[in-house]
C-alpha cells in the first residue's frame, strides 16, 4: 500500500480559499490523475460528491480541455465548484475596487432570516449587510460568485458557532462577547489574497446542483473516462453535517446567484436531511445487503436502520458509477464506527465493484492530518470509541 501522507500540505492555494468540511487533499488527487492521465486518454471526468471541487479543479489543471462534469446537493457546494472553474474575469481589479466603494456607501435596509440575532452580534450583521449589498450591486456573475465565497468564510468566522464543529454550536458568552467587529477588513484582505488564484476558465463544465440519484439519469452510460470522488462516509447528522455547516452563509448570499431547488433553506438541516442516507427511500441491493450484514449483526437495531438507509442509498449510487464510467473509478473512502464496530466502507465499496466489473488496481492510504471531527467522537457504555483517523484512496479500472 502507497503512503500518500502529505502531511506537509497547508491549502495555500485555491483549496484554501473555498472552506468546506472533509475536504480531499489536492496534492493526493493530482497525483494520481497526473499518473492516470499520462497513461490513458482521459477526456472527461466527473465527480458525483464534487464538495469544493478539490478534485474537479485538480483535473482542469491537468487538461483545460477535458469535459468536468459534477454534481453536489449543497448550493454552497455548487458556487465554489463554479467559480474554481470558471474563474474570475479580466476585470476582477476593478471591481475589487468598485466593491470596496459600495462597502462604503452602502444604505441600511432591512436583512432577516430564522434566528439571525441569534448566531449574529448587532456590530457583525451591520458589517455583513453592507458588504451583501456591495456584493450584489457587482454586474459580473463570476466575479461576485468569488466574492461571495470568501463572504461565507467570512460569515462563519464572525458567527457565533463554534469553530471546533461543523455542527451550528452557540459559543460561551464570553467567546460571543469578545468576538471584535473586524468583519470589513479581514474580508477585504482574503479578497486582496485570493482572487489571482482563481485564473482557471474551463470551457466544458457541467454542474449538476441536487441529489445525485436523480441527477446522474442526465449521464449517458459509459460517457466518461474517470469518476473520482469521496462520497460521504455515512449519513451526515452522524458523520459530516455538510448542510448545516454551509447554512449560515447560504442564508446570507444572494438568492439570484446560488442554484435552489427551493427547499434548502427551509431550516438548518435540511440539506443534510435531504443528502445520502439521510431519510429511508430505498431498499438495499441484495448483494450490497450480504456485504454489509456481518456488521449488522454486531450493532444495536437503532444503529442498524440508519446503516441499512444509508448503503441502500450509497449502493445505488456505486451502480450509477459502474454504469456511467467507461474507464476508472477512484474513491477517497475512510471506515467509521458505529457501536464500535468499525465498517470497513473501502472494503465494501471495493467489493461492490469488483462484482460490477471494476477490477481493483491499488490502495493507497494515509493519517487524517487536521481533523475537527475529533478522533475520538463519541461513547457507549461511557467508554470513548474512536472514530475514522486513516483514509484510503482505491483506484479500479473497467475489467
Ligand atoms: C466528502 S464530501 C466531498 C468533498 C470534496 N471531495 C471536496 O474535496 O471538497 C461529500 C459531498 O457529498 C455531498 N452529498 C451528500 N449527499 C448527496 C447526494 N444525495 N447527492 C449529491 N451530493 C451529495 C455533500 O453535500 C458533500 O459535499
Amino acid at each position: 500500500m502507497t503512503d500518500i501522507s502529505f502531511s506537509r500540505y497547508r491549502k495555500n492555494d485555491i483549496h484554501g480559499v473555498s472552506l468546506y468540511p472533509a475536504t480531499m487533499i489536492a496534492p493526493v488527487q493530482h497525483i494520481i490523475m497526473e499518473k492516470i492521465f499520462s497513461e490513458d486518454n482521459i477526456g472527461s471526468v466527473y465527480d458525483p460528491y464534487h464538495g469544493s471541487g478539490t478534485a474537479l479543479f485538480e483535473a482542469a489543471k491537468l487538461n483545460e480541455d477535458c469535459n468536468i462534469i459534477g454534481c453536489d446537493i449543497n448550493p454552497l457546494a455548487n458556487l465554489m465548484t463554479y467559480i474554481k472553474l470558471k474563474g474570475v474575469t479580466k476585470k476582477i481589479e476593478d471591481d475589487i475596487q468598485l466593491l470596496y466603494r459600495f462597502i462604503d456607501e452602502a444604505p441600511s435596509y432591512d436583512f432577516e432570516f430564522p434566528n439571525i440575532n441569534k448566531w449574529f452580534k448587532p456590530d457583525i450583521i451591520y458589517s455583513l449587510k453592507k458588504i451583501k449589498w456591495a456584493i450584489g450591486k457587482i454586474p459580473s456573475k463570476r466575479n461576485r460568485s468569488f466574492f461571495w465565497i470568501v463572504f461565507s468564510n467570512i460569515v462563519r468566522r464572525y458567527s457565533n458557532t463554534r469553530s471546533s464543529t461543523y455542527k451550528l454550536h452557540i459559543r460561551k458568552i464570553f467567546d460571543i462577547d469578545s468576538l471584535n467587529d473586524n468583519v470589513i477588513r479581514d474580508f477585504k484582505s482574503q479578497v486582496d489574497k485570493g482572487y489571482s488564484k482563481f485564473n482557471l476558465k474551463i470551457k466544458n463544465v457541467t454542474l449538476l446542483k441536487g441529489d445525485v440519484l436523480e441527477m446522474s439519469k442526465k449521464i449517458a452510460d459509459r460517457s466518461i473516462d474517470l469518476t473520482i470522488t469521496s462520497p460521504p462516509y455515512g449519513d451526515n447528522k452522524t458523520t459530516v453535517p455538510y448542510g448545516e455547516f454551509s447554512s449560515l452563509a447560504l442564508f446570507w448570499i444572494d438568492q439570484k446567484d446560488l442554484e435552489l431547488e427551493g427547499w434548502e433553506l427551509e431550516n438548518y438541516s435540511k440539506i443534510d436531511r435531504m443528502s445520502l442516507g439521510g431519510r429511508k427511500r430505498y431498499d438495499i441491493t441484495e448483494y450490497g445487503r450480504g456485504l454489509l450484514d456481518p456488521y449488522l449483526a454486531q450493532i444495536s437495531s437503532e444503529k442498524q436502520r440508519k446503516v441499512i438507509n444509508f448503503f441502500a442509498d450509497y449502493f445505488i449510487s456505486l451502480d450509477d458509477i459502474c454504469r456511467v464510467t467507461d474507464k476508472y473509478i477512484v474513491m477517497t473512502l475512510g471506515n467509521r464506527t458505529v457501536d464500535r464496530v468499525n465498517i470497513n466502507l473501502t472494503e465494501i465499496t471495493s467489493k461492490y465493484l469488483e462484482h460490477h466489473s471494476f477490477k481493483l488496481i491499488n490502495t493507497l492510504s494515509r493519517d487524517i492530518p487536521i481533523k475537527r471531527i475529533p478522533k475520538i467522537i463519541s461513547s457507549v457504555d461511557n467508554q470513548s470509541v474512536s472514530s475514522m483517523n486513516e483514509e484510503f484512496v482505491i483506484i479500479h479500472s473497467r475489467l
